[in-house]
């Protein structure tokens, strides 16, 4: 039987969690397979039982499953601690290193239903908004040595190092090439090559990959202009490959293109097994969003969506993971909102975090 772990995590991160592990009751019954279980701590909750953001038990007990659920981490309580054993650098990265995830996909789709919730010009995204961002996440910024504080003539100086090996820039980018093969076959490379060195041998390399993948129509754009172009032409772009920090913010900017941080999932993916699948890390690409938390309103689509992805990526029920998606379409295609998508309109019903996960229940 298909192991998954339960990583919920702090803020809304449960309450969302809450939704998908009852969609996954909901496609498990309909679909007749069973999936073991476990949950456990993990960021500041984890904190909070043991002293440690990442116990090591969460770590086995990952190391057993073939997939991990995971909500979101961190929040105010934790942000004076030391940064390494805060929730976001004391566990939800280090589990990103440790099980080599270095492929995160982030597809920023606008559902036809939900045009009026995003920010853009409704003729920006009439014929649709539907971009994959391949974001790198085991390298860069996020995890180059040196990093760290020290004092240089009684001042306090901070350094972070942006970093690659070709190596991780080819299997990134080979990730990025072969998502794009299963779409429109135009994959746009987003670096900063006119002053970052790692962004020449990005470029360099992403060019050299094109090579295995004749097909693909290869474009590229700096990262200030990228962040700009989706503004300005949101239905041109189809899958996106960049480095840890830039996926960072542009898969944010994504996301409300769609309508809202809270309906954006994400897949952290290593190296393919044989069997055709991945072991993976599953969460939102939003926060713990602090500011909403504890009052049954989050948005739970990344969430489930992300469990979606889970099934599709790490356990191959290619079914189930079609109907998530359908029921959440449907869900929105019939009206029902959270706040964070919610514009006001005749049709519209603006429901809670729970009401939400009932109306795609409904639809499965
Ligand atoms: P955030 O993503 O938590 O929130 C940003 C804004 O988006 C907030 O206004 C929030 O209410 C809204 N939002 C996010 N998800 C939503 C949802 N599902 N439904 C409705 N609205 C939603 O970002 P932040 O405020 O910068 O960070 C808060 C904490 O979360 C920090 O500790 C940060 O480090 C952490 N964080 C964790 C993850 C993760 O665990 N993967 C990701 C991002 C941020
Ligand atoms: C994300 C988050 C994380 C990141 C933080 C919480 C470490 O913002 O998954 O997008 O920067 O990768
Ligand atoms: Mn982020």
């Amino acid at each position: 039987m298909s192991k998954i772990t339960i990583l919920s995590g702090d803020g809304i991160g449960p309450e969302v969690m809450e939704q998908a592990l009852r969609v996954l009751d909901a496609v498990e019954k309909k679909f007749d397979f069973k999936v073991e279980r476990s949950e456990h701590l993990v960021g500041g909750a984890a904190i909070d039982a043991t002293g440690h953001p990442l116990p090591p038990e969460t770590v086995a007990a990952s190391e057993a499953a073939d997939a991990i659920l995971f909500g979101s981490v961190g929040g105010p309580k934790w942000e004076s601690l030391p940064p390494e054993i805060q929730p976001e650098r004391g566990a939800l990265l280090p589990l990103r290193k440790h099980f080599g995830l270095f492929a995160n996909l982030r597809p920023g789709v606008c559902l036809p239903a939900l045009t009026d919730a995003s920010p853009v010009k409704q003729e920006l995204i009439a014929d649709g908004f539907d971009v994959l961002c391949v974001r790198e996440l085991t390298g860069g910024v996020y995890f180059g040595s040196p990093k760290g504080r020290h004092e240089e003539n009684g001042e306090p100086v901070a350094l972070d190092t942006m970093i690659y090996k070709k190596s991780e820039i080819e299997r990134i980018a080979r990730i990025a090439f072969t998502a794009a093969m299963g779409r429109k076959k135009q994959l746009l490379s987003v670096d900063k090559a006119n002053v970052l060195a790692s962004s020449v041998l990005w470029r360099e390399t992403v060019i050299e990959i094109a090579k295995e993948f004749p097909e693909v129509e290869l474009s590229h754009m700096y990262v200030d202009n990228a962040a700009m172009q989706l503004i300005r032409r949101p239905g041109s772009f189809d899958v996106l490959v960049t480095e840890n920090l830039f996926g960072d913010i542009l898969s944010d900017e994504m996301a409300m293109i769609s309508g809202s941080l809270g309906m954006l999932p994400s897949a952290s993916l290593g190296q393919q097994k044989d069997d055709g699948l991945y072991f993976g890390l599953y969460e939102p690409s939003g926060g713990s969003a602090p500011d909403i938390a504890g009052q049954g309103i989050a948005n739970p689509i990344a969430q489930i969506l992300s469990l979606g992805m889970l099934l599709r990526f790490s356990l191959g029920k290619t079914e189930a993971a079609d109907a998530v998606e359908a029921a959440v379409a449907k869900a929105i295609a019939d009206g029902f909102r959270t706040g964070d998508i919610a514009t006001g309109k005749a049709g519209e019903q603006k429901v809670g975090t729970a009401e939400m996960g009932d109306a795609i229940l409904a639809r499965l």
